[in-house]
């Protein structure tokens, strides 16, 4: 058996010392602390392709992807030319930039459905302005969320919510007031008359239903036949809006998203992580006659200082560029993930380790758990996070960098090569050997 060596990161451990003394946590984003896989964080030095290189020099092939923007690959140099060519023009200037006009085209072009766009600076102001406007256009107060899904840290989504809620078993967060969290409805994912109970009993009260249209925040949970179908279906009949919070999908699964995967046509998206290239970006969107609400012309407010930075443009519009032009872009990114599945499961089965592995496009998680599927938030919490935190670990000591909780998701991009993938299935056939 492969005795695994356990990385030296004794500079990361100074420096999260160090950050502790003045950063709340030690860290600006829960996840990143590691808790849940009961290590010490690893600091970054660089990134380059497919790789990360953290500050004691180790090298780790990168599936985290910077939670999902970097489908690229990480400093491509046609994206980072596009910001440093921005950067010298200036960084920001709280005017119009044919950046954005140029970036509003480019989504369109790739998600037709969007006829007017909103830029803002991250998937949780996208989401808190888009279900402003859905309650503002419906004149209705309440709205649909689905247990286990999460649509960032604005105050009304905290409710049942996944990501670093659930991997900290924080999915109700204090300090979200009561009169807040009555107006926010929970749903089971891929559970139809969860949904039709809450209209019968809230009739012309529900403005919307957000929906992660694949769950990538409690694992990855794929839709089950004719589910988002039947949400198209039911908010229509119920004068509600549906809303495909498409901050991980969008340009992930398909150039139009899980719209044009699923063949679904939300009224708005929401929109993040790779239409900023890894810059702080989000983006709203959808029909023209709802998003003609906002204002100046419209009387919903929304508005943002930074919103639309060119910088941000510039890496967002150059990587849409580069997916547009690749007609194979998702079919090779498919293959990688589907042997990088294949392998780990097939290991993880000869070495008898009971898995559920949930794949869609780039998306995977694999999840530690004994039941035959994993459909929804209940059935994802009986996975066993000591044993996923124990492959993390082994995983990243043979440097695969993985997200540090069970419940986030594992992305391919296109920057790994064939060998990479081989050299990760061969890490976790390790791994579960060790188990
Ligand atoms: C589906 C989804 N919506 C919204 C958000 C919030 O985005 P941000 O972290 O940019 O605020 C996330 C973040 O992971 C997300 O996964």
């Amino acid at each position: 058996m492969t005795k695994i060596q356990k990385m030296d990161i004794n500079k990361s451990i100074a420096e999260f010392n160090r950050a502790k003394q003045h950063i709340a946590s030690g860290v600006n984003s829960p996840v990143r602390a590691f808790k849940s896989v009961g290590s010490n964080p690893v600091f970054v030095d660089k990134a380059s392709g497919a790789y990360i290189t953290d500050i004691d020099g180790n090298k780790y092939i990168d599936f985290v992807c910077s939670w999902g923007p970097m489908i690229l690959g990480h400093a491509h140099p046609r994206v980072t030319q596009a910001v440093k060519k921005a950067a010298e023009k200036g960084t920001s200037y709280g005017a119009p930039t044919i950046y954005e006009s140029l970036m509003a085209e480019q989504i369109n072009k790739m998600m037709p459905h969007i006829q007017l766009v909103r830029m803002v600076n991250s998937g949780t102001e996208a989401t808190m302005s888009a279900i402003r406007l859905a309650r503002a256009y419906t004149r209705r107060e309440m709205f649909i969320k689905f247990e286990g899904c999460y649509h960032g840290h604005g105050d009304s989504f905290l409710i049942k919510a996944g990501s670093g809620a659930i991997t900290l078993g924080l999915p109700d967060s204090p300090g979200v007031t009561q009169g807040t969290a009555k107006d926010t409805l929970i749903a089971r994912y891929n559970d139809i008359e969860s949904v039709k109970q809450l209209f019968e009993q809230y009739p012309d009260k529900i403005a919307a239903v957000i929906v992660e249209p694949v769950a990538g925040n409690m694992g990855v949970v794929t839709p089950q036949d004719g589910f988002l179908q039947k949400l198209r279906e039911i908010t229509k009949a119920n004068g509600a809006l549906l809303i495909f919070d498409e901050v991980i999908t969008g340009f992930r699964l398909a150039k139009g998203g899980a719209a044009e995967y699923y063949g679904v046509t939300p009224d708005l998206v929401t929109l993040g992580k790779i239409i900023g290239g890894g810059l702080p970006v989000g983006a709203y969107g959808g029909k023209k006659e709802i998003m003609q609400m906002i204002a100046p012309d419209g009387p919903v407010y929304q508005a943002g200082t930074l919103a639309g930075n060119p910088l941000a443009m510039a890496a967002g519009l150059e990587t849409l560029r580069i997916i547009d032009e690749d007609a194979d872009f998702y079919k090779k990114l498919e293959q990688k993930a589907k042997k990088l599945a294949d392998g780990i499961s097939a290991s993880a089965k000869q070495n008898g380790i009971s898995t559920v592995v949930n794949h869609c496009g780039s998306m995977m998680t694999f999840f530690f758990s004994k039941l035959d599927a994993i459909n929804n938030y209940k059935q994802a919490i009986q996975s066993d996070t000591k044993l996923y935190a124990k492959y993390f670990q082994s995983m990243l000591n043979q440097g695969i960098w993985l997200a540090p909780s069970q419940y986030e998701c594992t992305f391919t991009s296109a920057a790994q090569t064939d060998n990479d993938i081989e050299w990760t299935i061969q890490a976790a056939e390790i791994t579960f050997k060790n188990l």
